[in-house]
């Protein structure tokens, strides 16, 4: 897999998914956990956009919201969600159940989670397609056999009775990319989809979802820890600190122009790939925000090393650095001191 980032003009065409303002919380015996706090962004025809951010910083919970399936202690406070034009976070859930699974695809780290173990792998897609499509049971298999084919399984018509826990788990990750595009989505969902498996079998698992994403001209949003696959596969990137979005830009701008501090340290972690043994992830130094009670201001001042007094008080708004390229730091700002911004590394 290349680390250079892949490059793909973002068209101005409207977008798939808008998603306003959005706010979540839990409840829970410690206290209301803000998890996502006012996260905006958009999502537009065929691009791949990559969610990136430490363990904690609120990506599945952001899309848990969207696809409003948090747990009973969760709850979507505010923010509107717009897909294909129609603001969902107003839909019940008998609207949402046809637009999971159906115009939105989803698939999530653990195969074994999401694959009904009672039932042959045949008749989960079958199922899956007649619920979504109304179809026949008889068309549903025909596009069963095809789409198992198009994932690279072998032999798909005898392998359509097997039951989940009689394939590997690159095997199983295959059958979830099969049911996540065999209604032809117009947004894939992936959140950690290669976590699980050894790096082989990832590298050829994120090959398939690139290779089908275009093939169907999908949109698609990445959630991942890799920043390699992020070069490799995205078009664009939300950089997430603490519930926020702290960056975003194109996959370019993000790797080569990045502008948060966050994004900065960030990328100083990315094991170098011409090592001859690869190195770990170089951790930033500090502990990430308590969403219990996250700070009024900046949530990466305790560990941002250009920290100033402003930071701590007052949450900066997003900037723009460039064309589609924004970071929410007060040293984008566009008053802030050249000196600062110079020892930031900024170079516009
Ligand atoms: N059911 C829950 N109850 C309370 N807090 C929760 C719950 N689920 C998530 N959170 C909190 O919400 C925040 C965001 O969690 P989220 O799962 O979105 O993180 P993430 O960015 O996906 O992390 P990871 O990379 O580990 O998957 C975290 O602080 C987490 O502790
Ligand atoms: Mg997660």
């Amino acid at each position: 897999m290349s680390a250079a980032p892949h490059q793909t003009a973002v068209s101005p065409r409207s977008e798939i998914l808008r998603v306003e303002n959005l706010q979540t919380e839990f409840h829970t015996s410690a206290g209301v956990v803000r998890a996502v706090r006012d996260v905006s962004f958009s999502v537009f025809p065929g691009e791949t956009l990559g969610i990136v951010g430490e363990s904690g910083c609120g990506k599945s919970v952001t899309m848990a919201s969207i696809l409003r399936l948090l747990p009973d202690t969760g709850r979507v406070v505010g923010g509107s969600v717009f897909f294909n034009g129609a603001d969902i976070s107003k839909y019940n859930d008998v609207r949402m159940e046809a637009i999971r699974g159906n115009l939105v695809g989803m698939i999530f780290q653990d195969p074994m989670t999401s694959l009904n173990p009672v039932y042959s792998v045949g008749e989960q897609l079958i199922e899956h397609l007649v619920k979504h499509k109304g179809i026949t049971r008889k068309a549903a298999r025909v596009k069963a056999v095809d789409m198992l084919a198009m994932v690279g399984i072998d032999n798909p018509s005898e392998r359509l009775k097997s039951f989940p826990h009689q394939f590997s788990g690159g095997m199983r990750q295959r059958v979830m990319v099969a049911i996540a595009l065999i209604t032809d989505p117009l947004l894939l969902i992936a959140d950690e989809p290669t976590t699980a498996l050894d790096v082989t079998i990832q590298a050829q698992i994120l090959e398939l979802m690139k290779r089908l994403k275009a093939e169907l001209e999908t949109a698609a949003i990445l959630i991942t820890h890799d920043l390699g696959v992020v070069a490799d596969t995205c078009d664009r990137v939300l950089v997430m600190y603490g519930g926020k979005i702290v960056e975003q830009g194109r996959v370019g701008d993000i790797f080569y122009r990045p502008q948060h501090p966050y994004t900065q340290g960030l990328l100083g972690s990315v094991p170098n790939p011409k090592a001859p043994v690869r190195e770990r992830l170089v951790p930033i130094p500090g502990q990430p925000p308590d969403l219990l009670s996250p700070p009024k201001g900046c949530p990466f001042v305790p560990r941002c090393r250009y920290a100033m007094a402003v930071c701590s008080d007052h949450m900066p708004d997003s900037y723009p650095v460039a064309d589609g390229h924004k970071s929410a730091c007060w040293l984008q700002h566009p008053r802030a001191p050249r000196a600062d911004r110079a020892a930031a590394g900024v170079t516009r």
